[in-house]
């Protein structure tokens, strides 16, 4: 059985770790400084990282704006993908965005990240627009998504839909 992921605000001790994670998942990875940044200074950063037995398993971070709160990154361990991981630290990061008063939270994709959108498709993200060759290392175009308002009753359904789902699987993993 796998455990729960423990769930925990991140800091800078979690970095090389998080920087392991970085690399096996980006083609273009943020180096540590980067996220040095986002944990020290940037006061509307929130990052949440989720451990079993001990190990950083995943990560994802959210800014937190004013009527709007935008998801800046996601990853998972190669070895523990498709368990629910990601969906508990997104439904723990989008619970924190309407604790802050977001509104709705948004996010951007590679065209190409099929897989990602497919977990953020099923929060209720939906395309609202696409940015242009966005992304630097090969010109590829961002998928622009967003949620239904965060207090509206189908956008909280799918949360505990999703939450129990989560929970049923991990107990079972
Ligand atoms: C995208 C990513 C974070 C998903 O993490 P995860 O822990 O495996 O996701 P979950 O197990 O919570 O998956 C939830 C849902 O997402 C979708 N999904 C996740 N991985 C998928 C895959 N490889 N293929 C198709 N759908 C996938 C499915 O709908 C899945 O539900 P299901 O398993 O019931 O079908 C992970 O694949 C990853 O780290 N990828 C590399 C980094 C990345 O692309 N991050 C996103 C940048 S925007």
């Amino acid at each position: 059985m796998m455990h729960a992921p423990v769930l925990a605000p991140l800091t800078v001790a979690d970095l090389d770790e998080v920087a392991v994670i970085e690399k096996i998942s980006f083609t273009a990875p943020w180096p540590t400084s980067a996220y040095t940044t986002e944990l020290t200074t940037n006061r509307l950063a929130r990052y949440v990282g989720a451990r079993i037995n001990g190990v950083l398993v995943g990560f994802g971070g959210i800014w937190l704006m004013v009527d709007e709160a935008h998801i800046t990154t996601m990853a998972v361990l190669p070895a523990n993908r498709r368990a629910g991981v990601a969906t508990i630290l997104l439904l723990e990061l989008l619970q924190e965005a309407r604790r802050s008063g977001a509104r709705v939270a948004t996010l951007d994709v590679r065209v190409s990240n099929v897989e990602a959108q497919s977990l953020y498709r099923s929060f209720g993200f939906a395309e609202v627009g696409r940015r242009i060759r966005y992304y630097d290392d090969n010109g590829e175009d961002a998928l622009v998504m967003t949620t239904a308002e965060l207090e509206s009753p189908t956008q909280l359904e799918i949360e505990v839909a999703l939450r129990t789902r989560a929970t049923e699987r991990l107990a079972h993993a």
